[in-house]
């Protein structure tokens, strides 16, 4: 292979190798969050599907059905002949669910992400390089065309004085001005305060793009996530069907204007097929049940309030996380990979996250509590952190 010798020395250098592991999901099926890995049994404390939707009998049969009406490819572009009717069903549900306007099903998250924001700072549309303002922990879709394509300034991780003053410092600049904020951060677990967020872009006239992956299923009024809430003063909100939704693929709300700019413009909507007819019927049957699933919601916050009250009953920093995500930061990559381990070697599986997923010194265990865990399961995690920190 040419250049070979490039991608190796990469790999014989790279401190932290990353590896695929093989998981099943375990045989007696009474949890979806039982896996086995190399024969032992784990809890998955790692897992995004925060209401246990993935395996919901409904969203199984919704696809089931699409599957079977529409074929399992769409086979073209939506631009092209992809667009089934029930996109626009899905659409208008999905639109009226978060209170915007107009709304638009795109593949994955980090698609929807890079591809939206590339349409959105557009040279040749903005007439100049937009101003943009990110959040220093902002996930790595939410930068990866941005800084090609803007003038990027990072602000403190949810520092809005901060932000506010890269702001004021540019307040004579009169090119477009962005911001880009998660509402609940991944690796955190913390959330933004919106009032003081809307405020500060109303201020600056700034264009405003909240990605609520975290939060959709699990936070808002009727569960439809937390910038549904304030979808008013929001110019566009992402979300994804992938984590609390249970399946794939993602979403932005946004005017009608804006949905018909991104239709002509955004080139992971124009130039990628048009994502799966099951996967259609599982966001359909997703969206019809979380309004119901306040119960589910309520079990989230539980055991994550308890889960964090142990931690620091018990010195172990978890940061400044509120919500179902909680890191355990642990600070020394190589320390992380052996307490995590540790915790699988007693049956329990937490997000190892080190850099360059987080920055140096701030390695971590990352734990999801879900719907679908027990109350036996989240004592387990305390028990077993008990043991490995004795
Ligand atoms: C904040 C945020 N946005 C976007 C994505 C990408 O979503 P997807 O997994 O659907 O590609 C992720 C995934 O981890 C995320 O954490």
């Amino acid at each position: 292979m040419p250049f070979e010798h490039y991608y190796q020395t990469f790999l014989n250098t790279n401190p932290y190798p990353r590896e695929l592991k093989n998981y099943e999901l375990a045989e007696d099926h009474t949890s979806p969050m039982y896996l086995n890995y190399c024969g032992k049994k784990l809890i998955n404390f790692s897992s995004s599907d925060y209401l246990g939707l993935a395996k919901h009998p409904l969203l199984i049969a919704r696809s089931q059905q699409y599957a079977q009406t529409l074929g399992v490819g769409s086979a073209s572009s939506r631009l092209v002949s992809g667009n089934f009717s029930h996109y626009d069903v899905l659409e208008k549900k999905i639109a009226s669910a978060m209170g915007k306007p107009a709304a638009l099903i795109l593949g994955a998250g980090y698609q929807a992400n890079t591809s939206v924001l590339e349409a959105l700072f557009d040279p040749s549309v903005l007439k100049s390089k937009p101003l943009v303002f990110c959040d220093r922990l902002c996930h790595s879709s939410l930068l990866a065309t941005t800084r090609f394509l803007a003038d990027l300034k990072r602000f403190h991780h949810n520092d809005l004085s901060h932000l506010n003053l890269l702001l004021e410092k540019h307040t004579q600049d009169d090119r477009p001005k962005f911001i880009i904020i998660e509402s609940i951060y991944s690796m955190d677990g913390d959330q933004v305060n919106f009032n003081a967020l809307i405020a500060i872009a109303k201020k600056h006239n700034a264009f405003l793009y909240v990605d609520d992956a975290h939060a959709v299923g699990v936070y808002g009024k009727s569960g439809y996530g937390k910038a549904a809430d304030y979808a008013a003063d929001i110019d566009i909100i992402m979300g994804t069907f992938s984590k609390g939704l249970g399946s794939f693929g993602a979403y932005i709300t946004c005017s009608e204007m804006m949905r018909d700019y991104l239709i002509n413009k955004c080139k992971g909507l124009i130039y990628s097929t048009g994502i799966s007819p099951a996967i259609l019927g599982a966001m359909d049957a997703a969206l019809e049940l979380i309004p119901q699933m306040q119960i589910e919601r309520q079990r989230v916050a539980d055991y994550a309030t308890r889960f964090r009250h142990y931690l620091h009953k018990n010195n172990l920093n978890y940061g400044h996380s509120d919500t179902h995500i909680v890191p355990w930061i642990i600070g020394d990559a190589k320390k992380t990979i052996k307490i995590s381990e540790l915790l699988q070697e007693n049956g329990i599986l937490g997000a190892t996250i080190r850099p360059p997923s987080v920055p140096n010194g701030k390695s971590r265990i990352r734990f999801c509590l879900t719907a679908a865990h027990s109350e036996e399961d989240v004592a387990q995690l305390l028990d077993v952190i008990d043991k490995i920190t004795r």
